[in-house]
């Protein structure tokens, strides 16, 4: 069978990424260009900084992803964009360079949904993966439990009432001082700190049984974090006043003198809270729906404390765990490259009058 090659472009938040996947699975290029660096000076991503950088950086990274692929425009077989969803001016930078190449060049578009492209992260380093499989969707805006039926067939049965997993990591690590983007910055600090040494609650609000909310949580934490300091007659409410990294953090910091609970218990407690009720969630609803393979993705899907505890309850159960390299995790073209691919080979072609739309659902066709 004849090789497809694939040019993706992905722009829907704060990575500029291009790369050439052949086959849906072959990743022959990966090119991304990070801003996270300048959202850092803010605090979190500022949507128009976001759409400016995208555009001052899509040309360079789409000529190095192809560069490095050693391929030609002409090479490849059609033009992958995520067109929703995410921030809008931020998409469109991406829509509009990829409808432009298509005219250029006469090759097929495709329209990719980001939250498809991240779970299709997992079949890159699993080629033996295929669906059906539960899949755990944990990025910066998303919090999902998906049921994976075909390529191109997903059933959310659980999805966030509020925040998402990321968001709520992020909220937490800037009102410790850790700066953004907080889940990494957590996820390194909490090795330092007791998963036990404060009970956050793992709260659960209305929804079907396999919602999240984690808004309940950030603000038992920020509570928490305010009631030491007016222990201490300090300000209560300093929340959120650090947004970039304090340069003294220390992770030993008391911020309960009294009971010496320190910083880093404090993010590793919140932590634990958070991977609790997503491995908590995940496996029950494998068991309810009769999946023994299942999968993470997303940003958060890269927590080192949520990899060892889903492995734990997985093997525990004799279910089969996949999640991508850390790189996969996080926004990357690769993973648009791989869902197009199956979406190509389902015959989805975009027209001219493809549009970024913010608040694409997870499924739907536009
Ligand atoms: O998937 P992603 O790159 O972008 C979205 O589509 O949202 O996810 C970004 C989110 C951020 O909230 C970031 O803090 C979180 O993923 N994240 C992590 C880790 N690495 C990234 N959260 C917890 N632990 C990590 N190691
Ligand atoms: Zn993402």
């Amino acid at each position: 069978m004849k090789d497809i090659q694939i040019l993706a472009i992905e722009s829907s938040c704060d990575e500029t990424a291009a790369a050439v996947v052949r086959n849906g699975r072959e990743v022959l290029s990966n090119t991304i260009y990070s801003q996270i660096d300048l959202h850092t000076l803010y605090g979190g991503v500022v949507p128009e900084i976001a759409s400016r950088k995208h555009i001052e950086k899509i040309n360079y990274v789409i000529e190095e992803a192809l560069r490095s692929a050693d391929r030609r425009l002409e090479d490849m077989d059609a033009i992958a964009v995520t067109y929703g969803p995410g921030l809008v001016g931020a998409l469109l930078v991406g829509v509009a360079e990829a409808k432009a190449i298509s005219f250029a060049t006469g090759k097929p578009l495709v329209g990719v949904h980001h939250i498809e492209g991240h779970i299709a992260a997992n079949y890159i380093e699993h080629q033996e993966l295929e669906p059906p499989f539960l899949c755990l969707v944990v990025s910066g805006g998303h919090t999902h439990l998906v049921v994976v039926r075909d390529y191109s067939t997903f059933e959310i049965i659980g999805r966030t009432q509020d925040d998402a997993a990321g968001e709520a990591f992020d909220k937490v690590a800037r009102a410790v001082g850790l700066g953004y983007p907080g889940g990494p910055k957590v996820d390194k600090c909490a090795v330092f700190g007791r998963p036990d040494a404060v009970a956050f609650p793992r709260g659960h609000v209305g929804g079907s049984f396999y919602d999240f909310s984690f808004s309940g949580l950030k603000s038992a934490v920020l509570n928490y974090l305010n009631s030491c300091r007016m222990k201490q007659g300090l300000d209560g409410n300093v929340i959120y006043s650090s947004k970039t990294d304090r340069p003294d953090f220390d992770p030993f910091e008391k911020v309960d003198p009294e009971s010496g609970v320190t910083v880093a218990d404090v993010v590793a407690s919140f932590q634990a809270a958070v991977v609790d009720v997503l491995v908590g969630h995940t496996i029950h609803a494998a068991h309810e729906y009769g999946y023994t393979k299942v999968a993470m993705a997303g940003g958060v899907a890269s927590n080192s404390a949520l990899r060892k505890a889903m492995s734990d309850a997985c093997s525990k159960d004799g279910l089969e765990l996949f999640y991508p390299s850390p790189v996969l995790c996080t926004d990357n073209a690769a993973m648009i490259g791989c869902a197009a691919y199956y979406e190509y080979m389902a015959g989805v072609r975009h027209g001219y009058d493809l549009n970024a739309v913010p608040g694409l659902k997870l499924g739907e066709r536009i």
